[in-house]
């Protein structure tokens, strides 16, 4: 059964040193580059989360979202059971800003959104 209070905004780590397991099940986990070069293609690995969750028809990860601070750039919409909440994609940027807030967001059909960030350095 859906947890409607997770469904109320977008979720985050009460205390990200100290996570719970369904925070670890639902926090999307960004590799990536520190320092991106800009106009050079760079590419993000994303997967969920650091104890994996489950693709399973009742309960699965929907979709993962890319931003750069507010830019929408990529979605990936996933299916139960065939996929795993896991991508790779080759990103830009040609930001005039040196530092960039990369924002991926991941929906689960029973725990809602969840939200990571990294700060890259664009040079
Ligand atoms: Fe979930």
């Amino acid at each position: 059964m859906a947890e409607k209070g997770l469904f109320c905004g977008t979720n985050r780590p009460k205390d990200p040193a100290n996570m719970t397991e369904q925070e670890k099940k639902h926090m999307p986990v960004i590799e990536c580059p520190d320092t991106v070069t800009a106009g050079e293609p760079f590419q993000v690995k994303v997967h969920v989360g650091a104890i994996p969750h489950v693709m399973e028809e009742g309960h699965f990860v929907q979709w993962i979202d890319i931003y750069f601070k507010e830019n929408f750039f990529a979605r990936v919409e996933l299916t139960p059971k065939f996929t795993r909440p896991e991508v790779t994609l080759t990103l830009e940027r040609h930001s005039k800003h040196k530092t960039s807030t990369l924002r991926v967001i991941e929906r689960c059909n029973l725990h809602g959104q969840w939200e990571a960030t990294k700060e890259i350095t664009v040079s």
